[in-house]
């Protein structure tokens, strides 16, 4: 497939969190009838038992981040605790052959203690919050998604069945208006280690 040039077209970035889960699946065919590119941030404790998802995520040729192995506010914790959570996830990832090239906060909950940990990968944020996981409505989470700005990065979680549902929507609704949709990466070009991003715009 040919790479897309995010500076002379339209884009958009589906992000999708707290994976790989039991609707994961059909979130990637979803996109993949549609020529559609998005990025899973993963849980390492969702990784047990799932790692023939994560390889069918991979090579469908999503981009992987890392959420961190159990969802805790890392601003609780020090500095050799909030390793451990990002190696435990890039250990259970590395076991189903995937890498995280990104790392994603649980709740966006940063502090000094966590950039200084994650200064060796990007630092994923979002622009737009579906809030999926609150709603649970696929209808109220194709409205939020596909009335985003071009070069948001959009939060939704592939946990939620209603989330994976309003996929195919979602995906039709943003091509329509002319968006490609892509990994987080080919969004922001080459994204720096250790920098955090909630859009291409951002400084
Ligand atoms: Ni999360």
């Amino acid at each position: 497939m040919k790479s897309i040039d995010c500076r002379k077209v339209r884009c958009i970035a589906l992000t999708f969190d707290d994976g790989p889960g039991p609707y994961t699946g059909q979130v990637v065919s979803a996109l993949q009838a549609k020529g559609a590119k998005a990025t899973f941030f993963m849980l390492g404790s969702q990784v047990g038992g799932r790692e023939a998802t994560v390889r069918s995520v991979k090579d469908a040729g999503m981009e992987i981040g890392n959420h961190s192995f159990n969802h805790p506010d890392l601003r609780g914790l020090k500095s050799a605790g909030i390793r451990s959570q990002f190696q435990r996830a890039d250990a259970a990832l590395a076991k189903a052959g995937a890498r995280a090239t990104l790392y994603r906060p649980p709740y966006g909950a940063l502090n000094s203690t966590v950039r200084s940990v994650l200064s060796d990968r990007p630092i994923l944020l979002w622009g737009v919050d579906t809030l999926d996981w609150k709603t649970q409505s696929s209808a109220s989470t194709l409205r939020s998604a596909s009335r985003a700005p071009r070069g948001a990065i959009i939060l939704m979680h592939d946990i939620h069945r209603s989330t994976a549902n309003a996929i195919p929507g979602i995906v039709s609704a943003l091509q329509a208006r002319g968006y490609h949709l892509v990994t987080v990466s080919e969004l922001l070009r080459a994204p720096r280690p250790g920098k955090v991003y909630t859009g291409p715009y951002a400084r």
